[in-house]
């Protein structure tokens, strides 16, 4: 072994992990108006973009080998309730027809979530005590997805972590015609310190009070192993840990737990640390983010949401 190591000889026979631009998926974020192109401050390189710009966008992302996209929205107006999340002529909604009817091979994953929609910036409905109404935001949540299937989304993926959205939105899409449409789950999303650049690019801080009362404490590798078996048993098709650098042995443990499909979300704070140091000249871009992108590949993860993607699949 040490020999072929100091060698090189046999090096790509040997490599026991596999990172190729088909393992990659591009996030993308859509923003109300026209020929919109806004640099997120906090992640050099991301941009909000208006429809047809979000449309160039993704041919380009094409080109580049990657055939999957995870779409959030930026809409023009909140309200207490979210509604943008789940209006037909939404920004997400209007955005899928434009890129499917553009590029009918392109894979369109959304995000479904509230917290982009919603004024207070939590991801349900939020009762007069500042908690949030689980079971009320289980009908917005599914009412969403259906909407987004309804636009021509080819999977949702749920990340706002209430109990029972898996089932709720199931049973809804289900219901109305849409049983082939696979859901990907955020099963292990961490209240993470880490989606603080992601929060400037969509606009979804919460203004008062965290997420803690449902996102994961850090600290727990069981629980993602039973809220993962929790939704694959509700209907999930995949699953999603995140983020993913601080949380290997969470995807690790994930995976060979259920043995599902899964992947990692490589979040807006892990993009951000290594876009600032390479700026700063103290770290080589592309060396790291590929070491990083090999290493939850190596951990388990079948797939990776990252905003590295179209950079890397032009490096591979
Ligand atoms: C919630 C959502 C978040 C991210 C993806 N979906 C933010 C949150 O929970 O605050 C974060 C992704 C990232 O940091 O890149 N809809």
């Amino acid at each position: 072994m040490r020999r072929l190591r100091r060698t090189g000889v046999l090096r790509g026979l040997v490599r026991e992990t596999e990172l190729t631009a088909a393992h990659l998926i591009q996030p993308l974020f859509v923003t109300a108006g026209a020929d919109v192109r806004e640099d997120v401050g906090s992640m050099p390189g991301v941009r909000r973009l208006s429809i047809a710009a979000l449309v160039e966008e993704a041919a380009a992302v094409r080109a580049a080998g990657i055939d999957t996209v995870l779409l959030f929205g930026i809409p023009a107006a909140k309200d207490e309730m979210g509604s943008g999340a789940f209006d037909e002529e939404g920004i997400v909604q209007m955005a899928i027809r434009a890129l499917k009817e553009a590029d009918p091979g392109l894979t369109v994953i959304t995000d479904t979530c509230l917290c982009e929609y919603t004024s207070h910036g939590h991801c349900g409905w939020l009762r007069d005590d500042g908690t949030v109404d689980n079971d009320l935001s289980l009908e917005l949540l599914a009412k969403t997805a259906l909407s987004q299937a309804a636009a021509g989304a080819d999977a949702v993926a749920p990340s706002d972590m209430m109990d029972g959205r898996i089932g709720a939105i199931r049973s809804q899409l289900d219901d109305e015609g849409h049983a082939e449409t696979p859901i990907i789950s955020y099963s292990a999303k961490y209240a993470s310190a880490f989606y603080g650049p992601f929060r400037d690019a969509a606009g979804s801080t919460p203004r008062d009070g965290d997420r803690r009362g449902y996102q994961m404490d850090p600290a727990n590798v069981l629980e993602a192993i039973r809220e993962s078996r929790i939704d694959l048993d509700e209907g999930a098709d995949m699953l999603i840990v995140k983020p993913a650098l601080p949380f290997l042995d969470v995807v690790h443990r994930v995976k060979e737990a259920t043995g599902a499909p899964l992947a990692a979300y490589h979040v807006s704070g892990e993009y951000s640390m290594i876009k600032a140091a390479a700026r700063a000249g103290w770290l080589d871009e592309r060396a790291a983010v590929l070491e990083a992108l090999t290493s939850i590949r190596r951990a388990g993860a079948d797939a990776i949401i990252t905003y590295h993607a179209r950079d890397a699949a032009e490096w591979l």
